[in-house]
């Protein structure tokens, strides 16, 4: 290790993931823990927010301890703290930001406070050291929709976003209502890949250049309570690649056209949507127009510590310290992000 090396601690608890990650220089992954709460909540079919607190306080010294000792160093060799303080569950977040202030109070390691969905965007910069800013991002996780001119690595342009639903949330309460477990999304996309998309629906893209989710999964919603009704039987493989191809093409087209207006000619996606077998195949595409696209590598697509140790980096490099007033902050939006209608 050199002297001039910067390890940084990512610690996330946003949701039902309980992570802690080293990273070095902001690319170099030394440890990558997550403890998942998924079959905890499967039960419940979403994620009981109180159920996830407890299982974060349960489990979060030891993620942090074992990402140390996965990277083979102890706290006096680390250069920061990084810690999710939002968006997410106010009780779930807590739980990380407390374990942070507390470790940094006890070593007088500098506190970072990350907001989670750059993190997801700094996923990017761990799976591809060439990719630097300016370039598109389009994000899209369980909370979240929205496509980004990321100008640099503390500056984020919002484009556009969702009117309502995410893009993940959609998938998950599509997959509700068709009996498949929590989180949906993977089981849809494994479903639409055995179906054609004969049903239509129309586009997410709305008329002002942003998007909406809620019509289309009340649309899916629909044809399942319909054919309930007349005891007529659903082709869910079919639903499935119908749905998928509705929630994805409109984001892709979107897409596409935002990145020809902003003269840029690299996209990366990113969120646990970017996961997505036909997002990916949809967004590769943009490579025979002359663009350079990059995605996350499947491990780092969902939530994880090593993308908040990778955000911190670039914060620490900025000197962009917290102090131990620092709270959870649920309803935490990418700056410049238009807000929501259904949720404020
Ligand atoms: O980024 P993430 O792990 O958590 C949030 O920050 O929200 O995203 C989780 C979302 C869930 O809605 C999940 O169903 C969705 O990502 N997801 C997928 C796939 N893998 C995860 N959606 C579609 N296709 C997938 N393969
Ligand atoms: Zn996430």
């Amino acid at each position: 290790m050199k002297t001039q090396d910067v390890l940084i601690l990512g610690i996330e608890s946003s949701c039902d993931e309980t992570a802690a990650a080293v990273v070095k220089n902001g690319r170099e992954v030394l440890s990558n823990v997550v403890l998942s709460q998924i079959d905890i909540h499967k039960l419940y079919g979403g994620v009981v927010p109180e159920i996830a607190s407890r299982n974060h306080v349960e489990a979060i010294d030891k993620v942090v301890a074992q990402a140390l000792c996965d990277a083979g160093i102890t706290l006096a060799d680390l250069s920061a703290v990084a810690v999710t303080y939002g968006a997410g569950l106010v009780g779930a977040l807590f739980v990380g930001v407390s374990f942070a202030k507390g470790l940094c109070q006890a070593t007088g390691l500098p506190l970072i406070a990350v907001n989670h969905i750059e993190g997801h965007i700094c996923a990017n910069y761990i799976t591809s050291p060439s990719l630097k800013p300016p370039y598109v991002c389009l994000l899209t996780s369980g909370g979240h929709t929205s496509i980004v001119r990321v100008e640099d690595y503390d500056r984020y342009v919002v484009l556009c976003s969702t009117v309502d639903d995410a893009v993940g949330e959609a998938f998950d309460k599509v997959a509700r209502v068709l009996s498949l477990p929590y989180p949906g999304g993977p089981h849809i996309d494994k479903l639409a890949k055995e179906g054609e998309p004969t049903y239509q629906f129309h586009s997410v893209a709305l008329a002002n250049g942003h998007f909406s989710y809620s019509g289309l999964k009340t649309a899916v919603i629909n044809v399942v309570h319909n054919a309930k009704q007349k005891g007529e039987q659903i082709n869910v493989p079919n639903l499935c690649a119908s749905f998928t191809k509705a929630a994805i093409d409109g984001l892709v087209k979107r897409t596409l056209e935002e990145l020809e207006k902003s003269g840029l000619n690299t996209i990366a996606i990113a969120g646990g949507v970017s996961a997505n077998s036909y997002l990916r195949s949809q967004v590769e595409q943009f490579t025979n127009k002359g663009y350079k696209v990059y995605m996350p590598s499947l491990w780092l697509c969902g939530d994880n510590a090593a993308m908040i140790a990778s955000r911190g980096y670039y914060q620490y490099l900025q000197q962009d310290f917290a102090n131990f007033t620092l709270d959870a902050v649920p309803t935490l939006k990418l700056r410049g992000e238009r807000p929501s209608k259904s949720k404020e």
